[in-house]
C-alpha cells in the first residue's frame, strides 16, 4: 500500500515538474514554437558521442515544442564526405533536410543555399556570439549559419609516459619528433609491439588540410594562400615541414596514419597505444571517461612550433538553415535553441565537451570545474589560425582538395616534397586565377 501510493506520489510530482520544465523550456526559447506540427531533420555528426549529444537536445526541443519532431540525421565524420552529401541535397533542392551542421570554412559554399538568420532571429540573440565568428558567417550581408561550437587543435600528451622517460612536453616540432622517438622505443622495447609515438590525421580529407596547415603556418606564419590571395606553399620551410612529416609514417606514426581521421587516431589513442596525439578538444573528455584505459594520464598542450611560432588549426561547426525547408520558421526555432547559451553548456558539461561560441560561457565557474581544458582553451582559441577560407569563398573546397591531395601524395610518397608544392602552387594560383584574383 505504501509503495503504491509512494510510486503515485512520484508520478504526480514526475507530471507536475516535467510539465513545469517543459513550460519553462518553452518560455525561453530563442525563437518560439512554431504554428502547427513539423518534422525538422538535422544533418548532424557523430564524432566522438556528438550525436548523442544532439540527439539530447532534440528530445529537449521536443519537451518544449511538442508540436514539432526533430530527427537528427547521422552524417560521415570526414568534413569533406559530410560536404559531398550536403552538396547533394542542394543540387536537388531537397527538402529533405532542413537543419545543416556546417564546418566553420564553408560559410560561402553554404551561403546559396541557406536562409540568412539575421531576419528571423533577434539581434540580442545575435549579439551573444564571438562577434568574429558571426563575421565569419556574414557573406554579403546575410547571416548564413549560427556558430554551434569552435574547435583548436592541439597536442595530447601521455603524462605518466613523459614522467617515465624524463621528458619534457615538446614545445617544437623537432622536440616532439624526438620524445615521440624515444618513448616508442622504451614502449616497444618493454614488449608494446602496437606503440606508437605520435598519431594524427593523415587520410586525404578536410582534417590533414589543417595538420599541414598548422605545419605551414607554424613554421612561415601564413597559410597556403594568404588574404591577399598570395599562394604560399612553394618555400623552404614548408618542403622542410613536409619532409619531416613524411618521416613520421612508419617512423613514430603507423603507416596507416595516412588513412587517418580524428576517429582513427583516438582510437589508438584511446587505447593506450601512443604517446602524444593531435587532435580537437572533444577528446579531452572522452579520454578521461570512466571506460578509458588512459584517464587522468594525459594532458593537452599548445601545438608544436617552428620557426614562426605555434599555429593551431581554428575549426568550428554551425547550424545553417535550408533554403529548401517545408518549414523554415520550425528549422530556425530548432537551429537557435541548439545554439542558445543554455544549451551551449550543457553540450559544453557533455563527455563531448564541445567549445562553446558565447564568450560569457567562459566565465561560468561551472565548466571549468567539469572541464578544465576550457579554461586553458581561451589562449589557444585566440591564436587559432584560420583556414583561407574567407579569400576562396565557395571555392575554398576546391583550394582545400588541392592542397591536401598534394600533401598526401607527399606522405605516401607517391612523390617528393619541392615536386607537390610546385604543383600544388600551379594549381593553386590556377584557381584563383578562375576567380579573378
Ligand atoms: C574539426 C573542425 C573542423 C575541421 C575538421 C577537419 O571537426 O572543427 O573545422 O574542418 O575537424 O577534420
Amino acid at each position: 500500500m505504501f509503495k503504491k501510493s509512494f510510486a503515485l506520489l512520484i508520478v504526480l510530482l514526475l507530471g507536475i515538474f516535467g510539465s513545469v520544465s517543459a513550460q519553462d523550456a518553452a518560455s525561453t526559447l530563442p525563437v518560439a514554437c512554431p504554428e502547427g506540427d513539423a518534422t525538422i531533420s538535422v544533418a548532424a555528426g557523430a564524432v566522438g558521442v556528438e550525436f548523442d549529444v544532439a540527439q539530447e537536445q532534440a528530445a529537449r526541443y521536443m519537451e518544449a515544442c511538442p508540436n514539432v519532431t526533430v530527427e537528427i540525421l547521422e552524417m560521415p565524420d570526414s568534413s569533406t564526405e559530410r560536404l559531398g552529401v550536403y552538396q547533394q541535397f542542394w543540387e536537388a533542392q531537397d527538402p529533405g533536410v532542413d537543419v545543416y551542421q556546417t564546418d566553420v570554412i564553408w560559410a560561402g559554399i553554404i551561403a546559396p543555399h541557406a536562409v540568412d538568420l539575421s531576419e528571423y532571429v533577434d539581434e540580442e540573440f545575435i549579439g551573444q556570439f564571438f562577434p568574429n565568428m558571426v563575421e565569419g558567417q556574414t557573406i554579403d550581408g546575410r547571416l548564413v549559419a549560427l556558430p554551434w561550437f569552435t574547435d583548436a587543435a592541439g597536442l595530447y600528451y601521455r603524462t605518466d609516459l613523459l614522467e617515465k622517460y624524463g621528458l619534457e612536453v615538446p614545445t617544437t616540432w623537432d622536440e616532439l619528433t624526438e620524445a615521440a622517438q624515444t618513448i616508442q622505443e622504451g614502449e616497444r622495447g618493454e614488449g608494446q609491439s602496437e606503440f606508437y609515438g605520435y598519431v594524427w590525421q593523415g587520410n586525404a580529407y578536410e582534417g590533414l588540410t589543417c595538420d599541414a596547415h598548422e605545419w605551414l603556418v607554424s613554421e612561415t606564419g601564413d597559410t597556403f594562400i594568404t588574404s591577399e590571395g598570395e599562394v604560399n606553399v612553394n618555400n623552404p620551410e614548408f618542403v622542410a615541414a613536409l619532409e619531416r612529416a613524411a618521416g613520421w609514417v612508419s617512423g613514430i606514426s603507423p603507416e596507416a596514419v595516412t588513412t587517418y581521421g580524428e576517429e582513427e587516431s583516438r582510437a589508438v589513442w584511446q587505447a593506450g597505444n601512443a604517446a602524444f596525439m593531435r587532435n580537437w578538444p572533444y577528446a579531452y573528455g572522452l579520454g578521461n571517461a570512466e571506460d578509458s584505459v588512459i584517464a587522468d594520464n594525459f594532458d593537452y598542450a599548445p601545438l608544436p612550433a617552428g620557426a614562426s611560432g605555434a599555429g593551431a588549426c581554428l575549426g568550428g561547426w554551425q547550424l545553417a538553415v535550408s533554403q529548401y525547408s517545408d518549414n523554415v520558421d520550425a528549422a530556425v526555432s530548432v537551429a537557435a535553441f541548439m545554439t542558445s547559451p543554455e544549451e551551449q553548456k550543457l553540450r559544453a558539461l557533455s563527455p563531448q565537451g564541445a567549445n562553446p561560441t558565447i564568450p560569457a560561457l567562459y566565465d561560468d565557474p561551472a565548466l571549468a570545474e567539469a572541464n578544465p581544458l576550457f579554461v586553458r582553451m581561451g589562449p589557444i582559441l585566440e591564436t587559432a589560425y584560420p583556414r583561407p577560407s574567407g579569400v576562396t569563398a565557395e571555392d575554398y573546397n576546391q583550394a582545400s582538395t588541392i592542397f591536401f591531395t598534394y600533401v598526401h601524395d607527399v606522405l605516401t610518397g607517391e612523390t617528393d616534397a619541392q615536386a607537390a608544392v610546385e604543383d600544388m602552387e600551379l594549381d593553386l594560383q590556377d584557381l584563383l586565377a578562375d576567380r579573378g584574383m
